[in-house]
């Protein structure tokens, strides 16, 4: 069981935890519901106090029944009480200066050549931002800033509102270290807090930034509901070979992210405005570390690719960037986009036991819930075995005067051109979610029930529109994929299976924007899978530890070090060079807007068209490359059947 929740990459930092987060469910006693209203610490710009715990105060950290075993791990902590909300900008100093309790950072001075000149420091329009240096894969020392506030600490009254832009920093922002995670359910010493609105920028060292450098800012995955742009998930030690900026964010998830109940209360998209935030500081900042801010690559994979569609079509978003990346996600699901998810604030409200009369009630009772509570909460919405993949979605408001992130439907927005595209690389990986077969096939209970109960269970675990018209496309798709046989725990179960998980969560979708923006985009459409199968995998088996395909999320292996879960990519082999290759595309797409440009050698003599309406090639990428066209669309066509739509 472990080692398949492990293969739940979604939940990749639920898993180590699942059995605390029920402990958490008996354990909670009211003491500690109330701290995070009134004491927002600003914890880890100063969280160095280690050691000074005796008088923390059991408010927003992770300290729990079990708090004593890790308390000071990440003691969010630290007995400087900032009022922030008094005033709009920011007393986030740490109040005294820079040499305390970094002493840690000292024992490494070798590895990471802290100099007589001690940390980098920039200045920008907004406030001072003490960082300090890395090194890449290659050797090449860089600067990271990490752990910046780009918002209010969205807690106590500013909780389930859109954020608040924080335009100025009162004092030195003390940039050394990773902000927490974003409620999660997370292993008891990973730090987390609801006070979770971080940036992170990256950098090559001054001397080698001879004129602005492109920016990429990366939206992290997760489905919406998990994971983190922290430097454990989303590292920087491959791109920093690249003369480029790189960003990384983390914005809300789950309910406390996109908490949508239709009316003025919670209209929803609040995630989404956090990353809009995120741009615009961005916008305000990025030159004082280097950055080029007329050229902003905004790249993400699985819910950060969703994102990425949806900040060509968002009011909010335009003129932020000018380049996109969508790794392996797509906002133009089977069912459409809804203006409201009042059904999942219902389900919040009742997993903490909340009363759910109406809006009102429901969100003035979460509003009082430990933010740890929402965050482990996430389990109780799952409906099969782990399914659906996607819980919270993008809704389109309505209209309460509010500024609104998505005005209209998608797929419409594209079509009728309302949108602000820019140059575009979309893709898949060869095998997507092919796993989720096994977390079925392997599970005797769930594998009884979706036999039994085909028709019902078919809408949650393919995210089909729950209509009427569900039981005759479950139908249908049971013809297509399993040839109406029974399934078991064998091979062409699991191949068949897992290509219906593939198809119905991601190709589909994903297919359905590739070819609605390479009809109505002004700007060119690179489309690229990912076949290649390297030393490690999001999925890999459980008996040899061997990865068995290209799975969701296996290029970003090549693109970031994820340090909580795989080694680094080493300096040679084939690893290694796909590493070289994703980063080069990544380098030369947000440099010049094309990734073939200048005849990168990377790219191994092949030339990578972009898509045509009537020609639609892709890029594979294997142990080598090649230019195909139509992929996977024998499949699709299955699906362009039952869910037509007029490109
Ligand atoms: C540099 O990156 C490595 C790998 O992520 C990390 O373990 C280390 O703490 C970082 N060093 C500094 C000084 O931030
Ligand atoms: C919710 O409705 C129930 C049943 O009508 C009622 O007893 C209760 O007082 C209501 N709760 C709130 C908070 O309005
Ligand atoms: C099988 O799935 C059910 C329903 O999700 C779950 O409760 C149970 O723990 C699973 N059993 C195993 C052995 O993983
Ligand atoms: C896999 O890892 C081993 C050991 O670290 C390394 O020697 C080998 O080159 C790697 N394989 C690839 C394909 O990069």
């Amino acid at each position: 069981m472990k080692t398949l929740f492990i293969a739940l990459l979604l939940v990749a930092l639920a898993t180590c935890h699942s059995h605390h987060s029920h402990d958490h469910d008996h354990g909670h006693d009211n003491d500690h519901d109330h701290g995070q209203d009134s004491d927002h610490n600003h914890g880890h710009d100063n969280d160095h106090n280690h050691g000074h715990d005796s008088d923390h105060d059991h408010s927003h950290d992770n300290d729990h029944d079990h708090g004593h075993e890790h308390g000071h791990d990440h003691d969010h902590e630290h007995g400087h009480d900032h009022d922030h909300n008094s005033d709009h900008t920011h007393d986030h100093d740490h109040g005294h200066d820079h040499k305390h309790g970094r002493g840690h950072s000292n024992k490494h001075s070798h590895d990471y050549g802290h100099d007589a000149a001690g940390e980098p420091v920039v200045r920008t329009a907004s406030g001072e931002f003490r960082g300090g240096y890395n090194v890449t894969r290659y050797g090449r020392r860089f600067e990271t800033y990490r752990g910046i506030r780009y918002a209010e600490p969205p807690v106590g009254e500013l909780r389930f509102q859109p954020p608040k832009l924080i335009l100025e920093y009162k004092s030195p922002v003390d940039a050394t270290e990773d902000g927490p995670a974003c409620p999660l359910p997370a292993p008891p010493d990973y730090p987390v807090s609801e006070d979770c609105l971080t940036i992170n920028v990256y950098t090559p060292l001054k001397k080698d930034r001879k004129e602005p450098l492109p920016v990429i800012l990366f939206i992290h995955a997760g489905g919406f509901y998990s994971m983190t742009g922290r430097s454990d998930l989303a590292g920087p030690h491959y791109l920093l070979d690249k003369d480029l900026v790189l960003v990384t964010i983390n914005y809300r998830i789950g309910s406390l992210g996109f908490l949508s109940t239709g009316d003025e209360l919670a209209p929803g998209n609040n995630g989404f405005k956090d990353q809009v935030a995120a741009l615009k500081w961005v916008q305000r900042n990025i030159a004082g570390f280097g950055g080029d801010p007329r050229r902003v690559t905004v790249a993400g994979c699985s819910a950060g690719s969703i994102s990425v569609a949806l900040h060509m079509i968002s009011p909010m978003s335009k003129g932020l960037f000018h380049r996109g990346i969508s790794m392996s996600g797509s906002p133009i699901f089977i069912s459409p986009t809804p203006d409201n998810m009042y059904r999942l604030a219902v389900k919040q409200a009742e997993l903490l036991n909340c009363p759910t009369n109406n809006s009102k009630v429901i969100i003035d009772c979460l509003k009082t819930k430990p933010w740890r509570e929402l965050g482990d909460s996430l389990p109780g919405f799952y409906e099969f075995g782990f399914d659906p993949v996607l819980i919270w979605e993008p809704v389109i408001e309505k209209d309460f005067g509010q500024e609104r992130f998505l005005t209209m439907n998608p797929a419409d927005a594209i079509k009728q051109g309302k949108m602000h595209a820019v140059p575009y690389i979309v893709s898949q990986t060869r095998d997507e979610f092919f796993w989720m077969a096994f977390t079925v096939l392997r599970n005797q209970t769930l594998l009884d029930r979706m036999n039994a109960e085909w028709e019902s269970v078919a809408p949650i675990s393919f995210t089909l529109p729950r209509t009427p018209d569900a039981r005759r496309v479950s139908r249908a798709l049971r013809s297509a994929y399993l040839r109406d046989r029974p399934l078991r725990d064998d091979a062409e179960s699991a191949r068949a299976l897992g290509l219906l998980y593939q198809d119905s969560i991601e190709s589909f979708p994903v297919h359905r924007l590739v070819n609605l923006m390479c009809r109505h985009s002004p700007h060119p459409v690179w489309y690229y899978e990912f076949a290649y199968i390297g030393n490690h995998s999001h999925y890999e088996d459980p008996v040899t530890n061997k990865p068995t395909g290209a799975a969701h999320h296996d290029d970003l292996i090549y693109l970031f070090t994820l340090s909580y879960r795989f080694p680094a990519v080493e300096r040679a082999g084939a690893d290694a060079r796909r590493a070289d290759t994703m980063t080069a595309l990544w380098h030369n797409f947000a440099a010049h807007g094309d990734p073939n440009y200048g005849d990168l050698p990377e790219l191994e003599g092949v030339k990578w068209p972009a898509v045509l309406p009537d020609k639609r090639s892709y890029l594979r990428i294997d142990k080598e490359l090649s230019v195909q066209t139509n992929l996977k669309e024998d499949r699709i066509r299955i699906w362009e059947e039952l869910y037509p739509l007029a490109y």
